[in-house]
């Protein structure tokens, strides 16, 4: 029997396959971080995933660093956000948001009265941010003082309750690709000699009170992390990530958590074989699977789901293709984040393909 098709219980949902469509931004909202009908198209085209994440979607508007990009922190963001949601549960399918506060990696054409970014200690990234005028050289963030560390945090708890009013069915924590939690986990960027910076003990606290604050308001059960060790994306460098990550997911443990998502890129250690036997919940690998990868790691049981990004990018009826045994249509990286439907929600499924 393919694994890919069986179902699978993830915290308080059973998927009904365990294909999961990758968070991408997509930069297709408004610039007050509305998203439109386009998006809830695009979701909705792709249910046939037995879970969803959404794209990257800032908690605060101090989170934003994308032009274009959504946010969960007004009515309206809120409220547009729930056509998409039942868009996707009449299609049968479930979703979860992920939030993504995106800390140094932005720029002040993208902050309320053009705010310095913020993030654990002043240490600026290298390349560029996407504002509304271009490609704009980052700068360098605002170290947070340790009073300020809780209201950023309460911004998750008010995130994760307008994601819910908004009827998804979960909450993802971004603590990958150099976005601010993973700017709290690692070395490089997290210079602090406060309870949030140093020993690793410290190092991981950020992350563990976002959590904390999500599982509050959504229950373990709805509430996901996503982490990338030795991606090193903007910018970030960790000293020891075998031991980040070892202390991380060892204290995920009490929060009994629906899924653990690791996405790995050429990582020298195998994290999988690392931070598993560590996790108690659903275990979620990514990053440049196909079908038979992914299918081999279910069956020899090295993860309960496996993501997909690129190839849900480009094909909407991913699992009917996969269950044919079809050609993929291939992702166009031009379109990735250019506004309207081109290369969004016109990629052919079989049967507009005849
Ligand atoms: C266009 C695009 C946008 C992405 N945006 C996000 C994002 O907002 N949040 C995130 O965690 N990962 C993001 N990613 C990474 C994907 O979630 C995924 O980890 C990556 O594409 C690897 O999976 P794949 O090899 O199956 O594509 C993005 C990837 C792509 C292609």
């Amino acid at each position: 029997m393919n694994q890919l098709f069986t179902p699978v219980r993830v915290g308080s949902h059973i998927l009904k396959n365990r294909l999961v469509m990758a968070p991408m931004t997509r930069s297709r909202a408004d610039d007050e971080g509305v998203v439109g009908e386009l998006t809830v198209t695009y979701y909705a085209q792709r249910a046939d995933a037995g879970l969803l994440i959404s794209e990257g979607v800032f908690p605060s508007a101090m989170g934003k660093g994308y032009v274009r990009t959504p946010g969960i922190a007004t009515d309206a963001q809120t409220n547009a956000w729930r056509r998409v949601t039942e868009a996707v549960h009449t299609r049968g399918g479930l979703i979860f948001m992920q939030l993504m506060h995106c800390g140094r990696v932005s720029h002040p054409a993208l902050l309320p009265e053009g705010a310095l970014p913020v993030a654990p200690s002043a240490i600026k990234p290298e390349g560029q941010a996407w504002t509304p005028s271009g490609q704009q050289d980052f700068v360098t963030p605002r170290a947070l003082r340790t009073e300020e560390i809780a209201a950023i945090v309460e911004d998750y708890r008010a995130a994760t309750r307008r994601a819910l009013a908004a009827g998804f069915d979960g909450v993802e924590l971004h603590a990958a690709s150099g976005y601010l939690p993973e700017q709290f986990l690692s070395s490089g960027s997290n210079r602090r000699q406060d309870a949030y910076g140093g020993a690793v003990e410290n190092r991981v606290r950020f992350v563990l009170e976002a959590l904390r604050v999500m599982v509050d308001e959504a229950g373990g059960g709805r509430v996901g992390i996503k982490i990338s060790p030795e991606m090193n994306y903007n910018s970030i460098v960790d000293s020891a990530p075998q031991e980040t990550y070892s202390c991380l997911v060892d204290q995920l443990r009490g929060l009994d958590l629906a899924y653990l998502h690791v996405a790995l890129f050429g990582a020298k250690t195998d994290y999988h074989a690392l931070l598993r036997p560590r996790f108690n919940g659903a275990y979620l690998i990514g990053g440049g699977l196909d079908q038979a990868t992914a299918a081999a790691a279910l069956t020899e049981k090295r993860a309960d789901a496996c993501v997909f990004g690129g190839a849900f990018l480009a094909n909407p009826d991913l699992p009917e293709r996969f269950r044919q045994g079809k050609p993929l249509n291939a992702p166009d990286a031009a379109t990735f984040f250019t506004p309207g439907e081109k290369g969004y929600t016109d990629y052919p499924t079989l049967d507009a393909a005849g």
